[in-house]
């Protein structure tokens, strides 16, 4: 497996375990409301009716619109916050710094989701290629984030980089994967700078 991020590059300010971090629920929004619509109707333009979802990194909230989707699978490190979420029918908990393997079928997915989280995975390249996995062949990855994190718990790479850098960065994790970008989505430059990219 190609290595993506350097051992200086992965480094996070707060070294502690992940789990710890995320061990109270926050039942916040992690971007403002203009950045979330804009997420909910980007998931609208890609996903139907009898879709297959995984949400990876998940909380309480999965910015879906409202479709009937055949199964949502949520994946998160806080269990309150996964147990709160009323979009998803089952969910699990899994440090991807530690483990990186999903317990998921090949190709069961037609989307896969990550939200506002990318920054965050110091092995982004295995995840990437589990992502990639777990989805059917003409399944599509969204990756969205914004300018906003936790930043001690962000990878370095990610914490020193730009908004351009960082669509960079998240076009290597995909190619890395095994999985191409298909197009970038940017808005809204000056608030919550909207930003996603979709690959299959
Ligand atoms: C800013 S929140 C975003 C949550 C959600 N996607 C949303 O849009 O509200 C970051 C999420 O990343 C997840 N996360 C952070 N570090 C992780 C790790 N090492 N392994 C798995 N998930 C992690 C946590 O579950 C946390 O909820």
């Amino acid at each position: 497996m190609q290595s993506v991020l350097s051992e200086r590059d992965r480094t996070k300010v707060d070294s502690g375990a992940d789990g710890s971090f995320y061990d109270t629920p926050r039942f916040v929004t992690h971007a403002d409301d203009g950045f979330l619509h804009r997420l909910t109707d980007t998931y609208g333009s890609v996903l139907a009716d009898g879709d297959r979802v995984f949400d990876a990194m998940s909380s309480w909230v999965s910015h879906l619109p409202d479709q009937e989707y055949e199964r949502v699978v949520g994946h998160g490190l806080n269990e309150a916050e996964l147990a709160a979420n009323e979009t998803l029918d089952e969910w699990f908990v899994q440090d991807f710094n530690g483990d990186q393997r999903l317990a998921l079928d090949d190709g069961e997915f037609d989307a896969v989701l990550c939200a506002l989280s990318v920054q965050y995975l110091q092995y982004p390249a295995a995840v990437f290629a589990e992502f990639e996995r777990v989805l059917a062949p003409d399944g599509v990855l969204v990756v969205s984030f914004s300018s906003r994190m936790f930043p001690t718990k962000a990878v370095r790479a990610w914490r020193l980089a730009g908004m351009d850098e960082r669509i960079e960065l998240v076009t290597t994790y995909c190619e890395a994967g095994g999985l191409s970008v298909q197009e970038v989505l940017r808005d809204r430059p000056e608030r919550d700078p909207f930003v996603a990219v979709l690959a299959g």
